[in-house]
């Protein structure tokens, strides 16, 4: 179990509910992330939410199933590889898309794209998130294309090679002896921030 730094910001984990702490009504922050930096800035916006007395039930959709239910507002992060969000998210969000468009909603999408110098691919980056939202139906009040990293470390051999090409062509960071960070964080907390907006004051 991680340890828990604020009493309202709680980190679910194992089989079972998600939300399912006694707390005030949180907001949801599901997140699908594969090398950990989208589970980066999802705890991120659970401690800035927290931050404004917001309670938030932060979860890792690969290790746990959660139904976004009994909750004031709900955050959905994944990461992009190979030219997608993943098949499961999706499958996801639009099996909850009635829920999820109910509530008060963001979506953040972190890739590697949305680092890059030129306009032209940071486009392509919120086309994903375009074509994302279509495909499941979700309109959420709000998105964000964010930068993420390479973490060349943690990949095989191949995988190495793979990225630093992708990384070459979209002028990204080459050195495979160390990883690599491109998040805006304040960006991050900025979404955070327009979140509380929309999602109203916390709870008595
Ligand atoms: C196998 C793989 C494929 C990727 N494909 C893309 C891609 O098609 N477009 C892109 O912009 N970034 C791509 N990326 C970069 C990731 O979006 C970026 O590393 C992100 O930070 C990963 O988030 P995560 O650590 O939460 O998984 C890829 C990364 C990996 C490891």
């Amino acid at each position: 179990m991680r340890p828990q730094t604020h009493p309202n910001l709680v980190h679910t984990e194992g089989p079972g509910a998600c939300h399912n702490k006694p707390m005030t009504q949180p907001v949801l922050i599901a997140f699908e992330s594969h090398g950990g930096q989208t589970a980066r800035i999802a705890h991120r916006l659970g401690t800035e939410l927290v931050a404004q007395g917001i309670a938030v039930d932060v979860v890792d959709l690969r290790k746990q199933a959660c139904t976004p239910s009994g909750v004031r507002g709900v955050i959905v992060g994944a990461s992009v590889r190979y030219g997608r969000h993943s098949a499961a998210l999706r499958r996801w969000v639009t099996a909850h898309r009635a829920a999820l468009n109910a509530l008060p909603g963001g979506f953040f999408s972190v890739s590697l794209v949305a680092a890059s110098q030129r306009a032209q691919d940071r486009g392509i980056a919120k086309g994903l998130i375009d074509t994302f939202l279509r495909e499941t139906g979700w309109t959420p009040a709000l998105t964000l294309s964010v930068a993420g990293a390479l973490h060349y470390r943690q990949y095989n051999i191949v995988l190495r090679l793979l990225m630093r090409r992708i990384a070459r062509r979209s002028g990204g960071d080459t050195d495979t002896s160390r990883d690599h960070e491109y998040t805006d964080w304040a960006a991050v907390d900025g979404f955070a921030h327009a979140m509380v907006a929309k999602i109203g004051p916390p709870a008595p």
